[in-house]
């Protein structure tokens, strides 16, 4: 039997109940490995950063993503696909971000796009949604915007800064979101706003009360070590298992032990 896809509508519904899987992934091989585990995949712009060596998540074009995009398509069947419209592509104005965000939808197939911001992103969040490309909400810490706002810092910190916070998940719920990122928040502000909205609330470095999880998958199996959040937890040193791996081939190489005769074509098999 055919396996049948998460759609955003299926993510919105699950507000409240089993929390939901989330992860990202940029390649085809790395989407096969998530999907099966996966309620929603993210490419994310954090490929400027765990792909190309970037410094920050800007610089990544909108053709890169979907490139990264079509790649996760052919290697997911039942994970809910968001792709990650980029720093540039939606600011200007929702003009902008309606173009850029049919672009990704109809170029790759994925199941929504995801945006950065609260309150003055919300009328571009609902002229995407109108325009009928889903669209996952992202507030609290902006990676795209830290440049601009004096670094990573974490949001909500006094009752000015926790009050953004619930106004801009209002908003950009009231916008039609189907649901929302919320990424380095106190933890107190992260549990209050998964209760007051309506949408599930999927959290980085937020609260284990929000509707759902998701982490870089590069972080979490050691694949990106250039530095490591407090929010990530590493689950295995993939990266320390490859160098490994590569040692074992250099030395084999430099040892005349690679390739054996085994590797070889048109090598008579010997008796015995
Ligand atoms: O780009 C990304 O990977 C993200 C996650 C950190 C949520 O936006």
């Amino acid at each position: 039997m055919a396996t049948v896809r998460l759609r955003a509508e299926d993510i919105r519904a699950r507000k409240g109940g089993v929390p939901l899987v989330c992860l990202t992934a940029y390649d085809t091989p790395m989407a096969k490995r998530v999907d099966p585990h996966c309620d929603l995949v993210l490419v994310g712009d954090s490929l400027a950063m765990v792909v190309y060596g970037l410094e920050t998540t800007r610089g990544v074009t909108l053709d890169i993503m979907i490139a990264h995009g079509q790649a996760v398509m052919r290697g997911t069947e039942r994970s809910c696909v968001v792709i990650d419209l980029p720093h540039g592509s939606y600011e200007t104005s929702p003009g902008q971000g309606v173009a850029s965000a049919r672009r990704v939808f109809e170029e790759t197939g994925c199941q929504a796009v995801k945006l950065e911001g609260g309150e003055e992103m919300a009328e571009t969040v609902a002229a995407i949604v109108a325009a009928g490309v889903p669209v996952l909400g992202h507030i609290g810490l902006l990676p795209q915007k830290a440049e601009s706002r004096g670094g990573f810092k974490i949001q909500g910190k006094d009752d000015e800064g926790a009050q953004q916070v619930y106004r801009d998940a209002a908003a950009i719920e009231a916008a039609g979101a189907f649901a929302i990122v919320i990424e380095g928040t106190v933890e107190q502000v992260a549990r209050e706003v998964t209760l007051r909205s309506g949408v599930p609330m999927i959290g980085i470095g937020a609260s284990p009360a929000c509707d759902g999880q998701i982490l870089v998958t590069q972080d979490m199996v050691g694949l990106f070590s250039d530095f490591t959040p407090k929010f990530v937890k590493r689950y295995v040193d993939a990266g320390a298992l490859i160098e490994q791996a590569v040692g074992m081939y250099a030395d084999e190489v430099r040892g005349g032990q690679f390739p054996g005769l085994e590797h070889c074509f048109g090598v008579p098999k010997t008796k015995g």
